[in-house]
Formats: structure tokens, sequence, C-alpha cells
């Protein structure tokens, strides 16, 4: 393959957004929208990486917290945004070694590796000068037009907003995405001037200037006309996300994932589903979540870093870094805070809150209860209204429930607390000291009765 360069053109600001964030940083299922460019750019095995940048630091920045480590990723300030040939422009000296440069606007995340393959091929196989990728779309509107003339040859690229009616016809559009020849890309593009609509450096113009010029240009028509669909709105971004989901979810239907509605859940393209397991309506899975095997997860739950066994069973909860191993139940309604690690066939019911706690095998954690900073061992129950009373106003302290354990309902274990194996504690007891193993502890006052006629007495 040739000496490659890339580069990606994000200096724009992004005004049809209507936002103070710069549209590339616009998350789409979880990662900015640049992030799914960057990472698709690299697949083609560029020398450099060229990312154009506008006067906001935050596109910068965002982009080093992942790629603080790759040594071939530049950036290059645009000061103003004077149009697409311009940003380009501002990368000439970057360029210097490379024989080919893939331009592509940092706005278009759904676009795949194969048909940044497919592109540059054509390129090297026609011999051109300069390749615009282009599609043929149903609702061309937004996209400049590929002008062709009379034997189809690509003469040039229309602008919407400078396209006349019949123009506006025209279904073939420009992806804004480009493989160039440096040598005449260089030349042509400080011929580019801004007589247009907006007053911009149009760097679609490039394409009119290298044929004039004697060089070839062409137009490869892609398949798949929806990768390339640019986000320049929070409609397009919806689109892009609504498109996102239905290749996750046809994705994970294919490696065996059941899905009845899959127009009514909603998981990021990182997370991991295993076989036979059934997503049921309402369901939001995000981040580094992975899922087992045969777990049923919904109707109504959000997890979000989380990693489930096989057979979890989870209903109507919310829960973040999150571990349950297998056989695990959740829910209905289960606050399931970070920290939380549920060992095999622990049973975790409606109105209980979990922060930084393990419970062990076979457990119980069935109603209403807060447990906070604890751990509890394998085979206890822990009884309704238990509250574990981990804050004294200063620290967090623990509470260490042993095996076995039956705790009644409605216990207040005031931490730091230590409870035995096979211990006992009455219902309604406010423990404050450590309970020995194999021992009945209760705390409360005992009731008495009285007789009516000597309550006053
Ligand atoms: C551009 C193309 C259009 C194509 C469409 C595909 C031009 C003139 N038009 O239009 O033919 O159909 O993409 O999505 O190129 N940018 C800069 N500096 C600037 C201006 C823009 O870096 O001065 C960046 C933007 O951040 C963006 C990209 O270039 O990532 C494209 O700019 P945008 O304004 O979105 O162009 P479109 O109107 O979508
Ligand atoms: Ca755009």
């Amino acid at each position: 393959m040739k000496n490659l360069n890339v580069v990606i053109l994000a200096a724009g600001e992004g005004t049809r957004m209507a936002s103070r964030i710069p549209k590339v940083l616009h998350p789409l299922a979880g990662q900015p929208i640049i992030s799914y460019v960057l990472s698709t750019v690299f697949t083609v095995k560029p020398k450099n990486v060229i990312v154009v940048v506008g006067q906001d630091d935050r596109v910068r920045s965002r982009i080093l917290e992942d790629y603080s480590k790759i040594r071939n990723l530049e950036f290059v300030r645009q000061d103003k945004p004077l149009g697409t040939a311009h940003a380009l422009a501002c990368t000439r000296k970057n360029l210097k070694d490379a024989e080919q440069v893939l331009v592509i606007a940092g706005d278009v995340p759904l676009i795949s590796r194969d048909t940044l393959e497919e592109i540059i091929a054509f390129h090297n196989r026609e011999h051109t000068q300069g390749t615009c990728l282009a599609a043929r779309l149903a609702n061309p509107s937004g996209y400049g037009r590929i002008w062709r003339g009379p034997t189809n040859e690509f003469l040039k690229i229309i602008e919407e907003k400078d396209a006349g009616l019949r123009e506006l016809q025209i279904r073939e559009v420009n992806s804004g995405i480009y493989v160039f020849d440096r040598e005449p890309l260089l030349t042509a593009i400080a011929q580019v001037h801004p007589d247009n609509a907006k007053k911009e450096y149009y760097l679609t113009d490039v394409i009119e200037i290298l044929r004039t010029q004697g060089h070839r240009v062409a137009a490869w028509q892609s398949p798949n006309g929806e990768e390339l669909l640019g986000v320049n709105t929070r409609v397009d971004l919806a689109r892009a996300e609504s498109v996102l989901q239905r290749w996750t979810l046809d994705a994970l239907m294919r490696e065996g994932v059941t899905i009845p509605l899959p127009q009514s859940v909603y998981v990021e393209p990182v997370v991991r589903i295993g076989e036979d397991t059934v997503i049921y309506p309402g369901v939001i899975l995000k981040g580094k979540t992975v899922i087992g095997k045969n777990c049923e997860l919904g109707p109504n739950l959000y997890l979000e870093n989380c990693t489930l066994g096989n057979n979890v069973r989870a209903v109507y909860s919310f829960a973040r870094e999150v571990t349950m191993a297998d056989f695990v139940s959740a829910g209905p309604f289960s606050h399931l805070r970070p920290g939380t690690h549920l060992a095999e066939r622990v049973k975790v019911g409606n109105f209980t809150e979990i922060k930084e706690s393990s419970i062990g095998e076979d457990s119980k954690v069935p109603h209403l209860a807060y447990i906070g900073d604890a751990e509890i061992a394998a085979r206890c129950n822990i009884g309704a209204g238990t509250i574990t009373c981990n804050y004294d106003g200063v620290r967090k302290n623990k509470t260490v429930v042993e095996s076995d354990t039956f705790v009644g309902s409605n216990v207040n274990l005031v931490a730091p607390l230590k409870i035995g194996k096979n211990a006992l504690v009455a219902a309604g007891s406010t423990i404050t000291r450590d309970v020995p193993s194999n021992t009945l502890a209760i705390a409360r006052s005992f009731q008495i009765h009285k007789r009516r006629n000597e309550i006053n007495n």
C-alpha cells in the first residue's frame, strides 16, 4: 500500500447542533462522535492521522484521553473555520511524507473499515488523483450533489446551498470522504476561492479544479449509504443512534441473543451478551457491561459497567459497577450501587439498596433493606427492613456477617460490627456490639402488658 495519511476535519463550529459542546464530542451510544471516526481510520493502517481542530481545545483533550499513547496522531489548529478546503490546507506541512491523503469529516461516525478499504483500493486500481466516496440516497437533502456529464463522467460537486432546482433532484451525494494524491491535491487546494453561497473555501471545489488541470477524478458509489450519515443536527444524531442500535441489536440476535422488541431496548455497541439470554423491553445496557448465557433481563432494567454470569434474572432494577454471579436474582426494584458483588444464587429483592458490599452464595436480602460497606457471607438471610448503620457522620464503617446467620426484620446493624456464624438476631434489634457465633442476640425493650384500668396509675 502507498504511504497514506489521514486527515480528519473537525474544526467546524457545528452551529446546527445549537450546543456549547463541540459537535464531534456529542455522545453517540456513549462515545464521542469523533471516536468512531478515529478508531475506524486507524484500521486502514495510515502512516499518520492528522486531526484538524478549531479554537476549542476540548476536542483535542478529549481525544487524548483515549489516544495519549498513539504516536502517529497529530493535531493541527485551524484558527477560523473558513471552510473544509481551508481546514485541509492547514495540514499542508504535516503531509510532507504522504503520497496519498484520505480526507474524512469528523462527523461521519458510522463509516466502516470495509468502505474505507474499498475506496482506497478503487483509487489505486483506477489510478485517479481524486476519488470521492459517493452514495445514492432516498433523501439527499443536506449533502453536496454529484454532478455527472452526458457519459456519466464525474464533473464536480455542487453544494446544496448553491444548487438550483434541477440539481437538488440529484440523489447521488458526496459523503465528504475522499482519497487524493498529495501533489495534485496541494496544487488544487491553493486555487479554491470562496465564491459561493456560504463564502467558504469548499473542499468539494477541488474535484473540478483537478479535472480541469487534466487529472483523473472519480466518484465511487458505496452500496452502504447508511454509513455515510453526517451528523450536523441533533436530528441527525438521533438517526445515527437508531442506525447504530439496529446494527448492534441485529448482530447480537445473530449471535444467539433473543430480543423480542428491539425498538424498545438500548444496548451500547461495546456490551457483550451470551447465547440464549433474553432482553425484554425497557432494558438499557451501557458501558463495559458483560452478560453471560441464558440470562433473563428486564422488563425495565438499567445496567452500566456490570458483569453478569450465566442464568441471572434481573428485572425493574438499576445497577452500576456491580458483579452478579451465576443464578443471581435481582429485583424488582433493586438499587445496586458501585462495588456490589453478588455471589452465586444470591437473591436481592424489592426496595433493597446495596453499595460497596459483597453478598455470599445463597444469601438473601429479599426486601426493604439498606446494605452498605458490608461483607455478608454465604447462606445468610437478611430480614425485611434491615439497615446497616455504616456512617457515623465522619467515617464509613464496615459490617461483617458470617455464614448461616439469620437477621430478623427491622434490625439496625450499627457498624463497625461483626456477627458470627450461625447467629440469630431478633427482629427489631439495634445491634451495637459484636455477636458471637451460634448465639441469639436480642436488643430491644421487651413487651409489657398492663390492664387498661391501670394505665393512668
Ligand atoms: C460537507 C461537504 C458536502 C458533503 C457533506 C457530507 C463541503 C463544502 N461540503 O458538507 O459536500 O455532502 O460534508 O457530510 O465540504 N470543518 C472544518 N473547518 C471548517 C469547516 C468544516 O474543520 O472550516 C469540518 C467540520 O468540523 C466537519 C467537516 O469539516 O467535521 C465537514 O463540515 P460540515 O460543515 O459538516 O460540512 P457539510 O455541510 O456537512
Ligand atoms: Ca457534516
